[in-house]
């Protein structure tokens, strides 16, 4: 797209990640799978497909090996990827400050690395290019707007003034992880304090646009937007992934005696035995699954192995185990984790948790 050139992205896959332990103890929440993929995946499709190339991506010293071999170089996108180590999760408008070598004078997009989008960014360029501003913001209306940072804007989508998470909201539009700069941005984090809390706010680096005088647009979603920090977002985000975005793909092994209905993905080297399979789902490559029932928006990882179980609306990891379970809904399991039914006539739960885990009974 003639409308990017020079247009660069930063991807910001740095962070602590604490609202999703345990899972982030051992990976970074940027690359837990929705729908088999990482959500960074979707990020990148999306910056890809508005034509941009250059991307610089945030890592941090815990989580960057991960994300470094789990991306690789961009090629798989066509975009080239330069990695930049941010040691402590000192803000968004600190990420954009150690990025600025990379960056230069060009006009970029930021892209928080866990927020997933209904849509492409394309109308979202586009306002950038046609009201000229130095920033503009991606809006969505939210029910909750206190917990949010928060924009109130004019009639033509100028951003008057921004909050971050107001006890008495003007709007109620809260700010989704994406945003487009000008080389303006850089000198206004230089102007900003840290916050109360320690990090450099990218609310502040914005607001300091606007008192400046400088021209911040918005851009209202009109698809869906998931932050996929929380165990609950993530099983939503997975549902409408599944939902809007998958297609009937038998690639591995369903015996004779398998029932497949609606969408279903089994990916090539998963082996289904016995089992009923009722989409929209998708079985990872090495799994195997036999004598179970695999409800609708379930994702099950690669290398699991599902034996004489009931499971609807779950995400299963890698390498987990699930064996003679009635019911399993609503679940999020992490890698390698088992969840088995004892057949000893002592009635008993016998639990091997990690820390922050959550279990219903
Ligand atoms: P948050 O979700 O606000 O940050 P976090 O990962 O520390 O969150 P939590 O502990 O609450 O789960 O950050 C949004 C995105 O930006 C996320 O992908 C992490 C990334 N990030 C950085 O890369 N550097 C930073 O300094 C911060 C604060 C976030």
């Amino acid at each position: 797209m003639e409308n990017s050139k020079n247009m660069k992205a930063l991807v910001l896959s740095g962070g602590k990640g604490t609202r999703l332990r345990p899972l982030t103890y051992t990976g970074a929440k940027q690359l837990v799978p929705i729908a088999n993929r990482p959500i960074l995946s979707y990020v990148f499709d999306n910056i890809a497909k508005v034509g941009i190339k250059e991307v610089g991506v945030i890592i941090s010293p815990e989580t960057g090996a991960e994300v470094k071999e789990t991306i690789g170089d961009g090629s798989k996108w066509g975009i080239s990827i330069e990695y930049i180590l941010q040691s402590e999760p000192k803000g968004l408008a600190h990420a954009v400050l150690i990025a600025q070598d990379f960056l230069g004078d060009d006009p970029f997009v930021m892209y928080l690395g866990d927020n997933l989008i209904g849509c492409g960014i394309e109308k979202f360029v586009d306002t950038f290019h046609t009201t000229k501003a130095d920033a503009v913001i991606l809006l969505k209306p939210v029910d909750n707007p206190q917990a949010f940072g928060v924009a109130q804007a004019d009639s033509t989508g100028k951003i008057i003034c921004l909050e971050e998470k107001p006890r008495e909201p003007k709007s109620n539009l809260a700010l989704v992880g994406v945003y487009i700069f000008s080389n303006e941005i850089h000198k206004s984090i230089a102007r900003i304090k840290p916050s109360p809390r320690g990090e450099l706010e990218i609310t502040d680096a914005i607001q300091n646009l606007i008192t400046v005088g400088k021209p911040v647009h918005s851009h209202v979603l009109d698809t869906w937007w998931l932050d996929t920090g929380k165990k609950d977002d993530l099983l939503a985000a997975n549902t409408v992934v599944l939902d809007e975005w998958f297609k009937r793909n038998i690639a591995g092994s369903v015996d004779s005696a398998s029932q497949i209905t609606g969408r279903v993905t089994v990916e090539a080297g998963a082996v289904v035995r016995n089992s009923t399979l009722r989409g929209p789902i998708v079985i990872g490559s090495g799994s195997i699954v036999e004598d179970s029932f695999i409800g609708p928006f379930t994702s099950i990882g690669s290398d699991t192995k599902i034996t004489k179980s009931i499971i609807e609306h779950c995400v299963i990891l890698n390498g987990a185990e699930i064996s003679h379970i009635d019911r399993l809904e609503d679940s999020l399991i992490g890698r390698k984790a088992k969840v088995n039914k004892c057949h000893h006539k002592h009635e008993a739960l016998r639990l091997m948790i990690g820390d922050d885990s959550v279990v219903e009974v």
